[in-house]
């Protein structure tokens, strides 16, 4: 099953010789201060690592895990070139044990829609294990205004009202609700919570997303 998921993004990456460039998510870098300076950065679904990066050249120390090879090698290069530590392996989300309270920050960008309702809830308690005490999570998904929430139902499995199953590509589509994000980390402090609708020309057609984010504080 793993390996299905791992094909289509290595199709994704091997495509283009970056899927989505080297900027990090603005709303990070307005935080770094608030960082915990004890411990270090955790980015979930690193892809090519433009967030993991960004974090290495503040000097943290940045680990990061991905399903896809080529990603993984796409961000060790940068980070060598760059001459920064970016620890960076590939690895399975569902597999990956976060050690408790080591971490400043801990990253999810575009990557929670893609399981099921039961990994993600795991994996959400396994994020808040991870961090120290005043450190943030940051959280970057796709709401169910997304205009591709729209079609699934014709497209695709319905496992639950907001949630999908692709059988072609044995891929989940999972679209959140602003509420349920917030319901996650009821018992942390919100730092930023932002609902946005825009057009993405950064890859592919032109094509709208709607996006909520999120960034909230252990206490
Ligand atoms: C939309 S990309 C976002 C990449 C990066 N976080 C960013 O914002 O630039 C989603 C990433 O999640 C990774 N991914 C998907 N399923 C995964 C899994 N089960 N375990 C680890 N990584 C996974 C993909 O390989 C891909 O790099």
């Amino acid at each position: 099953m793993t390996k299905i998921k791992q094909n289509i993004w290595e199709k994704e990456y091997k495509n283009v010789d970056s899927l989505w460039g080297f900027n990090p998510n603005s709303i990070l870098s307005q935080y770094v201060e608030m960082l915990p300076e004890n411990g270090e950065v955790l980015d979930i679904g690193i892809g090519e690592g433009r967030n993991a990066l960004f974090f290495a050249k503040q000097g943290f120390a940045v680990e990061g895990i991905d399903i896809s090879e080529t990603a993984i090698e796409r961000c060790l290069e940068l980070s060598k070139e760059h001459n920064l530590n970016v620890k960076a392996k590939v690895q399975d989300i569902t597999s990956f044990e976060i050690e408790p309270n080591k971490y400043s920050l801990i990253i999810l960008s575009n990557v929670l829609n893609f399981f099921p309702d039961d990994d993600i809830k795991i994996i959400i308690e396994k994020v808040k294990n991870g961090l120290l005490k005043n450190g943030l999570v940051y959280i970057n998904v796709f709401d169910d205004k997304e205009p591709g929430r729209k079609k699934a139902p014709e497209k695709y499995e319905q496992l639950a009202e907001h949630t999908f199953y692709n059988e072609r590509l044995n891929m989940f589509l999972h679209y959140f609700t602003r509420s349920e994000l917030e319901g996650f980390f009821a018992d942390y402090k919100m730092i930023s919570l932002s609902q946005s609708y825009s057009l993405d020309i950064s890859h592919g057609q032109p094509h709208f997303h709607s996006t909520l984010e999120i960034m909230s504080q252990k206490p």
